[in-house]
């Protein structure tokens, strides 16, 4: 399936509307499977989704049936400021009692990824649903241009010079491929340069940054009038 991108006025639009994917298929997935599967991204973009969906789908969704996982983290500890766990904990966890398997950064990279990579689901596809975000410089997840993995699911990585964290764990392309959907939620004009790149690339069939090469099936973007791609992709 090839990418497809829909654009909301705003941030809180996008939310919205990825929450309302999220709920659906959280509730077809439970009726058809008896779980659900998400995968997590970070930074700041979800937080307004994981607060949708912790204030306006808490009852819509089994939530004792859904496995919250994460895309990455950076290697410091569940309560450090820049903690993806935090952020995530912080805007929905205390709301809702989804199972959620945490990497735990604080162990140091190496550790860490292999610790998470043994909590991964076993079926294939892994995820229901995979959240990606995208930053500026075209990197996803943790995967930054240049990153290299031989056929693993979860990596250790390295943001590079000026990024509060550098050492990171990542999902990996081949893990972000496992999975049913994949929503990257781009907003903000300072991306709209990086979104324009990526979105031509992925439709020739490009190299180019992780954003581009993040599964070639398909993603589908969810974005804001202020990231819209001016001049078109
Ligand atoms: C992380 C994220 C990362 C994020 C992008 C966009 O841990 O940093 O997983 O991939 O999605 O950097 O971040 P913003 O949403 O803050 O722009």
């Amino acid at each position: 399936m090839p990418d497809t991108i829909r654009r909301y006025p705003d941030a809180p639009g996008v939310a919205r509307a990825a929450a309302d994917i999220i709920v659906a298929d959280a509730r077809g997935a439970i009726a058809e499977r008896g779980v659900f599967t998400l995968a997590l991204s970070g930074g700041s973009t979800p937080k307004t989704l994981y607060t949708t969906l912790a204030s306006e789908h808490a009852g819509a969704v089994d939530w004792t049936r859904v496995h919250l996982f994460f895309g990455d983290e950076r290697c410091v500890g569940p309560e450090h400021t820049d903690s993806n766990f935090r952020m995530v904990r912080e805007a929905m966890l205390g709301v809702l009692p989804a199972a959620v398997h945490r990497i735990p950064g604080e162990l140091g990279p190496r550790v860490a990824a292999e610790i998470y990579a043994g909590t991964l689901p076993g079926e294939r596809p892994m995820f229901d649903v995979v959240l990606l975000g995208m930053g500026p410089d075209g990197h996803t997840a943790s995967i930054f241009s240049g990153h290299r993995d031989q056929g693993v699911l979860v990596s250790p990585a390295t943001a590079p010079e000026g990024f509060a964290v550098r050492d990171r764990v990542t999902l990996t392309f081949a893990a972000l491929a496992s999975s049913r959907r994949a929503l990257a939620l781009v907003t903000g004009k300072d991306k709209a340069g990086r979104l324009r790149e990526v979105l031509g690339q992925r439709a020739r069939g490009e190299a180019g940054t992780p954003m581009t090469l993040a599964r070639p099936e398909g993603v589908e973007f969810l974005i804001d009038d202020a990231a819209e791609a001016p001049g078109g992709a």
